[in-house]
């Protein structure tokens, strides 16, 4: 599509940005109060829910409605076709993520007119540009309960991602029941940084949050980071676990961010990493994973389980080799694909279709792409979290109360979107790319509305890092027309409860 044709377009809020779109601000379709929807009929609830939501207007489920919503063969696996003239409005998908998002997409095109709520005249086609649309929540430094991951995967799941990534342990808490581990939720969930309380999901509610990310066409992707980050594991299980490493960095974290260095059998509230490891060369560790991960697949529908191998400091690099090839043939074996942080990359032997997850810079340093590439030499491909543009925990600016700094100081909006994902690491194109993830650590986050201060707009510049095609290779996949499209959809999402920061870069509509 070229520029002119598409200029209408610039008006409406679409984010992500879809792949085609033409509008010739011929007469809107009116919603009024007896609107009704015909078709498949997990689509018509979810619009259904999302109109009422945002208009207050519920329409009915009906044999013929003006509102079509239909499966129809054809197309690419997610994607959609919406029309939308003044007589009707039609969404067309070849499998229901795709009917899914042509609703999500439509939610976002409704307009308070003049003379009450109106859907713009509009042919848009759309499909995804990668298959692995993520967002992470880090619920071991500070646990959020249900309500609160089930409010997150209703923001992520509006933009089109499809992936709920749990970072279920780390060395403030464990967060995950498990029947063949009790000791880990009943000695290791009560803690989280800074003294705040923590906890843990049950069985039960683990279960409720995947058929709530499943309903919205989202996998939960359960990690449990190991060899590192297992300082909580020492607790339960103290025959598991080193004594911490206390390097010069985790002094220095404790004078700048205050508590105690870390201790065996104390529970840890600080905000240092890298100091704990299992041990390496103890058989009873290999038991262990193997009842954790055993458990995890067992309650995991979705195809991946994150084995973390993050930032392993105090772990000899050998040592850390032979477990990261150990913990990924685990994993295999259980049926499902492992994804590992990239630092996993130096280990030799990993199982082949391991994913790696880069978490460096845009501009790698380090020697991190190097690690990143040779889970591609191996075979498999790489998801993209550049910590310094979709990190959602970055600062946003110099002033945010919230967030941190290590990755090239705060996050600018602008600079959460202005990047492409081909660009990252050399020698890594498009088809070594499995999809992008947006992480939310929580070392300074307690509550849902941190969570929106952080995330907003930035976790919408992800979605369309994600989705929509490449950056600069449209006339409107730019960081002008994302600003004024997320400022745009500000009615939208405080419809749904997003309590929206105030910005310098991105002016909310008001509504
Ligand atoms: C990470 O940020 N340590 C994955």
């Amino acid at each position: 599509m070229n520029a002119p044709e598409r200029t209408p377009m610039s008006l409406l809020p679409l984010v992500p940005l879809p792949v085609s779109l033409a509008a010739d601000g011929s007469a809107p379709f009116r919603l009024d109060a007896g609107a009704t929807i015909t078709g498949d009929a997990d689509a018509a609830a979810t619009l259904a829910r999302l109109l009422e939501v945002r208009t207050g207007i519920a329409p009915a489920h009906a044999e013929s409605g003006a509102i079509v919503l239909r499966r129809s063969p054809g197309g690419t696996a997610e994607s959609y076709r919406l029309t939308v003239d003044a007589a009707s409005v039609v969404v067309t998908a070849p499998d229901a993520a795709g009917l899914f998002y042509g609703v999500q997409t439509l939610g976002q095109l409704v307009a308070q007119g003049d003379a009450g709520f109106v859907i713009p005249a509009a042919t848009i086609q759309d499909a995804p540009r990668f298959t692995y649309r993520g967002v992470m929540l880090d619920v071991a430094r500070h646990f959020f309960p249900v309500e609160t991951v089930k409010a997150y995967i209703d923001r992520a799941a509006s933009l089109k991602f499809n992936a709920l990534h749990l970072h279920l342990a780390d060395d403030q808490g464990w967060r995950i029941e498990l029947a063949s581990r009790p000791a880990l939720t009943e000695v290791a969930s009560g803690t989280s940084v800074g003294g705040d309380p923590g906890g843990f999901y049950t069985k039960a509610d683990y279960r409720e949050l995947v058929a709530y990310a499943a309903a919205r066409h989202m996998i939960v992707v359960p990690e449990i980071d190991v060899p590192g980050h297992t300082h909580a594991v020492g607790l339960a299980y103290p025959e598991l676990g080193e004594a911490p490493v206390i390097s010069e960095e985790i002094r220095q974290t404790v004078r700048d961010y205050g508590g105690e260095l870390p201790t065996p059998r104390t529970p840890y509230e600080g905000m240092a990493v890298g100091f704990s490891s299992l041990k390496i060369h103890d058989e009873a560790t290999y038991d262990f994973l193997a009842d954790v991960f055993g458990e995890l697949a067992g309650m995991t529908p979705g195809p991946y389980l994150h084995v973390g191998g993050d930032e392993a400091l105090g772990t000899a690099p050998d040592d850390f080799a032979e477990f990261m090839r150990r913990v990924t043939a685990l994993v295999a074996d259980l049926g499902k694909t492992p994804i590992a942080w990239h630092e996993a990359g130096s280990a030799a032997g990993l199982d082949e279709q391991t994913i790696g997850q880069y978490w460096g810079l845009r501009t790698p340093t380090d020697g991190m792409d190097e690690k990143a590439r040779a889970f591609v030499r191996n075979g498999a491909q790489l998801i993209l979290s550049p910590a310094d543009a979709i990190y959602l925990d970055m600062k946003p600016s110099a002033e945010s109360e919230l967030g941190l700094t290590w990755a090239n100081g705060p996050t600018s909006v602008e600079r959460a979107y202005a990047w492409d994902a081909a660009e990252i690491i050399e020698g890594i194109d498009e088809r070594d790319i499995l999809g992008i993830e947006a992480p939310m650590w929580s070392e300074t986050l307690r509550t849902l509305a941190d969570l929106d201060a952080m995330a907003f707009p930035r976790i919408a510049a992800a979605a369309e890092a994600a989705w929509s095609v490449p950056l600069g290779t449209d006339a409107l996949r730019a960081w002008e027309s994302f600003r004024d499209r997320a400022g745009a959809l500000a009615p939208l999402w405080r419809s749904m409860g997003v309590a929206l920061p105030a910005s310098d870069e991105v002016a909310w509509t008001a509504g």
